[in-house]
């Protein structure tokens, strides 16, 4: 069996975290890396990594046939371009790129060079992710009609290049690229419009929050919302259908779903008058109306994105992330910015 060699661009914190964590695969393993920092490459030979002292003579390498492009989103086009070029696959980091020119020009490549290309959008394999998604296929909730996924911290942005518009800081690439790929991998349909409100309260130059709705062609709403103040969290996940309501609590997976039994609601004559003031609406459901279930179990394998590299390559399978997928992701944050600075809904077809 032939063992992958892969070069590292970008030995941060993602590029090393790749080479000691994320790569499980005996047939597919990092040998080298180029970082501009001279501290990082000698980190990667600490790190038992040959460090090469430019791009362009790691690239030359006939050692390599793989180069992971790690290093902060702005350089991504550039460095993929350069790599594929010079004949090696490429492994991109997330967000692939600024926008979907850039996409576009670094697929281009890929298909002259006849070189395979992906994106790690490792976030398809997460347990919360991947437990809303079997709810969701299982048919537990019925119906979806409101999809809500969420992070959230406190800390406000990383005081790294992640705060600097030049080099494609702000949430909406660091964090709403995955989660709008969840969404868009889990949800089937078109989305026809896009909304995004963007804030900036730790600083002005990046957006530290977002909240950004996708509306479906088969009536899913779905928000997806990034904060970094919020001192008391919304759940990850919460997920409406006609049948039941999912809620994933954090990233420990914790919650549960509610469904409702066929049983007729009976409806007083008169409105009741309880905890929350007098209404009939709201009034919580009587328990013998509904069931308490536990969230779906899910095995995650984290091998996942490296085997399936490994097996594309040996031309025996289709990518895990997929050229139309790519694209798609980066439209709707195309969309999103243009969304944002307009302050209107974009309406669409992607
Ligand atoms: N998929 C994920 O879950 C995930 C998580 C974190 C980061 N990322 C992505 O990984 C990339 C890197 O993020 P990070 O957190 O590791 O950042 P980082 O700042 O820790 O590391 C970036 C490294 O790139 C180096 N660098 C800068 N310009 C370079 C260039 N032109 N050529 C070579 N090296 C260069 C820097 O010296 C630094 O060591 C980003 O695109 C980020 O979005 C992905």
């Amino acid at each position: 069996m032939k063992t992958y060699h892969g070069g590292i661009i970008g030995y941060g914190g993602m590029g090393a975290a790749h080479h000691k964590s994320i790569n499980q695969s005996q047939a597919f393993k990092y040998v080298a890396a180029f970082d501009t920092n001279e501290a990082r490459r000698k980190t990667a030979i600490d790190n038992g990594l040959k460090a090469y002292a430019s791009q362009e003579q790691m690239l030359a390498s006939k050692d390599i046939d793989v180069i992971l492009v790690a290093a902060p989103n702005n350089f991504h086009k550039d460095i993929a371009i350069a790599a594929m070029n010079a004949g090696k696959h490429v492994i991109c980091e997330k967000p692939v790129a600024l926008n979907s020119e850039e996409l576009e020009e670094m697929l281009k490549a890929a298909d002259e060079n006849h070189v395979v290309f992906t994106v790690h959008q490792n976030r398809r394999l997460d347990k919360d992710y991947q437990i809303v998604c079997k709810a969701y296929q299982e048919g537990t909730l019925g119906e979806l009609f409101r999809v809500e996924s969420r992070a959230q911290g406190s800390r406000g942005i990383a005081d790294t290049w992640r705060r600097r518009k030049d080099y494609g800081g702000g949430m909406l690439y660091d964090w709403g690229v995955h989660l709008v790929d969840q969404l868009l991998w889990m949800i089937p349909g078109s989305i026809t419009s896009v909304y995004c409100e963007f804030q900036y309260l730790t600083q002005n130059e990046v957006d530290d929050n977002f909240r950004l709705t996708l509306n479906f062609d088969n009536g899913i709403s779905a928000l997806v919302e990034i904060g970094t103040q919020n001192f008391l969290m919304l759940p990850r996940w919460y997920v409406c259908g006609k049948k039941g309501t999912a809620q994933i609590d954090y990233w420990d997976c914790n919650g549960g779903i509610i469904q409702k039994r066929d049983v007729e609601i009976k409806w007083e004559d008169e409105i009741p008058n309880s905890i929350m003031g007098p209404s009939r609406t709201l009034q919580p459901r009587g328990e013998d109306t509904i069931r308490h279930l536990s969230l779906p179990q899910v095995n995650v394998d984290n091998t996942t994105f490296y085997n399936n590299l490994v097996d594309v390559l040996n031309g025996q399978s289709e990518l895990f992330v997929k050229h139309e997928e790519i694209r798609r992701v980066m439209k709707v944050i195309d969309l999103a910015f243009e969304s944002g600075r307009k302050k209107e809904i974009i309406k669409c077809r992607i």
